[in-house]
């Protein structure tokens, strides 16, 4: 029996788009931040065949299963069965896919004893979820050309900032971003600017957080969320994550930060609204933003470590 864990990341320079190649490759480069506090939890036994539980409930993946056909193509996976628990909503938004790929293949290298050291097992991580590479280091972490492997980009303590998280609901979300992503290249009017700028608003970034300048990081990852919203918004069939209190509680940071409070907010494919704040701010974000008409909790996360296996 083997334990693991991993926390979800959010980018804060999201990625939306696919190569046109096999390995599950980005078409953008990503950067993002791992949160502690929301943890995936992955038990692996060896079974007679495949299992997967996730928060004691059965599933038929077809993901779990197409990572697994995939990795066995190329390692001894016996069949397993794979015990999950997160302790944060599945599928809504707050990247559990991430965590739970991260955690999966964290738990898989020790299981089956494949000697795959961080950079590999980053990699097969991206195969279940590109996002779940990032997942697998902690602190601020790159998922970038030429190798899309993920890497740290700077540690926890490099700059501790926190993260507000707004849960406007606990519903699965309608369309996943396997098929949204197939969606929106193919639909959207603006994807191919989406592409164009990503490569400047990593490096905008990346060089924000080297500085830590926090008005420039907020600059450009709420530009970096809206216009991945706006390339959702314009597929056909459309791609709407929002709700009222999601665009509420987008108001609220933008009057926060005009106001001199450290806050932005980002948001993925699901209606909950990530604030990243600096440590004095929190008190003051947390509580605006539980006032907002249809919040129904708050959470606030640390930056998190990266996966690991636990004794
Ligand atoms: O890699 P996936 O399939 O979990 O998709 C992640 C997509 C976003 O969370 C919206 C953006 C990102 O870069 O994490």
């Amino acid at each position: 029996m083997t334990k693991a864990i991993a926390h979800p990341n959010i980018a804060l320079v999201k990625y939306w788009g696919k190569q046109d190649k096999p390995g599950n490759l980005p078409a953008t480069p990503s950067l993002s931040i791992t949160l502690d506090g929301l943890v995936t939890e992955t038990v692996l036994a060896d079974a007679a065949t495949d299992r997967f539980v996730i928060n004691g409930q059965q599933q038929q993946d077809a993901k779990v299963a197409d990572f697994l056909t995939t990795l066995r193509q190329s390692h001894a996976v016996p069949p397993l069965e794979i015990v999950t628990i997160n302790n944060f909503p599945t599928g809504a938004g707050l990247a559990s896919s991430a965590s739970g790929f991260a955690a999966l293949m964290t738990a898989i290298n020790t299981h089956c004893q494949l000697g795959l050291n961080s950079d590999l097992i980053s990699e097969w991580a991206r195969q279940g979820s590109a996002s779940a590479a990032r997942s697998v280091y902690g602190g601020f972490v790159n998922l970038a050309p030429p190798l899309w492997r993920a890497s740290p980009a700077a540690s926890t303590n490099h700059w501790p900032l926190n993260v507000v998280i707004a849960i406007t609901s606990e519903e699965k979300k309608a369309v996943g971003s396997t098929e949204g992503m197939r969606r929106t290249p193919a639909t959207s009017p603006f994807y191919d600017a989406w592409e164009q700028g990503a490569a400047e608003d990593y490096t905008t970034a990346s060089n924000a957080i080297a500085r830590r300048d926090f008005s420039a990081l907020a600059g450009v990852a709420e530009l970096s969320c809206l216009k991945m919203h706006s390339i959702m918004l314009t597929s056909t069939p459309t791609l709407s994550y929002w709700n009222p209190s999601t665009v509420a509680c987008m108001d609220e940071v933008r009057r926060m930060r005009a106001a001199g409070i450290a806050t932005f907010f980002t948001i993925d494919a699901g209606p909950q609204v990530k604030a990243v704040c600096l440590p004095d701010s929190v008190a003051q974000v947390r509580s605006a933003l539980s006032e907002v008409p249809g919040v129904l909790a708050t959470h606030v996360c640390a930056l998190g470590g990266a996966a690991r296996v636990l004794d």
